[in-house]
């Protein structure tokens, strides 16, 4: 997958799935199974770092995943988060960041949180032939402003206005968080660039969900969730049996040690 092919897929109407991964291995997963990109997204700071908000992550912590993601990957597109604060202070902040990203890493694009108020950074990166994605509607870093994570994003002049400044700007893709079916299917429309939602509803051009969610790891159930495994009791209940296992000493038996 490469950044035009994404961009085109659109006019294939050909829907795209997406996924967070952090790592080389579950990347790796990813990859063999077929996705189109893999995000490595910021969100890390919390399924990953166990924090509250995205906000305390760092570049360097990014690039140290993104690294590790690109290295497992064959075949999907992958895309690392900007975090807080290592674009919002200038366009030119913004190219040098995110250029190491493309450096450091091996990912082919990046992404950021904003839509007119971003539209010099989403230009300048444009211009530089760094691939940018946008993602407007709930947007996880200005946790802050907006009160919290779970509301949905209901100001349709507004985030019509913001993804078509995005496109305009040179994004070659954009995230709809948390917003309604109807609107996100007029934005879709609206663009010629592909929509990603996330709680976005099925009129999207693609979807993404944060892998550890999608897999039932975390406790996370919001409406728009599917869960497609469920993980967390696999583990547990694997783990719990290795437990009992070793204390009972049927493991290691006689076909797991060596003469
Ligand atoms: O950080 C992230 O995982 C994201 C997705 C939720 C789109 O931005």
């Amino acid at each position: 997958m490469t950044v035009p092919r994404f961009t085109a897929a659109k006019g294939q109407q050909r829907k795209l799935s997406v996924i967070t991964a952090y790592d080389y291995l579950w990347a790796g997963l990813y990859d063999e199974a077929g996705i189109d990109a893999i995000l490595v997204g910021d969100s890390l700071g919390m399924v990953v770092q166990g924090r509250s908000t995205t906000l305390p992550v760092t570049l360097e912590q990014m690039i140290y995943h993104g690294e590790m993601v690109a290295r497992a990957v064959k075949n999907a597109l992958v895309i690392v988060d900007l975090p807080f604060m290592t674009y919002q202070v200038s366009p030119a902040q913004a190219v040098e960041n995110a250029g190491r990203v493309l450096k450091e890493t091996g990912a082919a694009a990046v992404k950021l949180e904003g839509g007119v108020h971003q539209a010099a950074t989403i230009r300048a990166l444009a211009e530089a032939d760094i691939p940018v994605m946008a993602h407007v509607g709930m947007r996880p870093q200005s946790v802050r402003k907006l009160g919290g994570m779970s509301r949905v994003q209901r100001d349709e002049a507004g985030l019509m206005a913001d993804s078509k400044a995005a496109e305009e700007a040179g994004a070659f893709g954009i995230v709809l968080e948390l917003i309604p079916r109807g609107l996100a299917g007029k934005i879709t429309a609206a663009l010629s660039i592909p929509t990603i939602g996330i709680g976005a509803g099925p009129d999207c051009d693609g979807q993404v969900l944060v892998s550890c969610d999608m897999l039932g790891l975390s406790g996370f159930q919001p409406r728009f969730l599917k869960k497609y495994a469920d993980l967390r009791s696999t583990v547990i209940e694997a783990t719990k049996q290795y437990i009992h296992e070793v204390g009972n000493q049927t493991f290691p038996d006689q076909s797991h040690s060596h003469e």
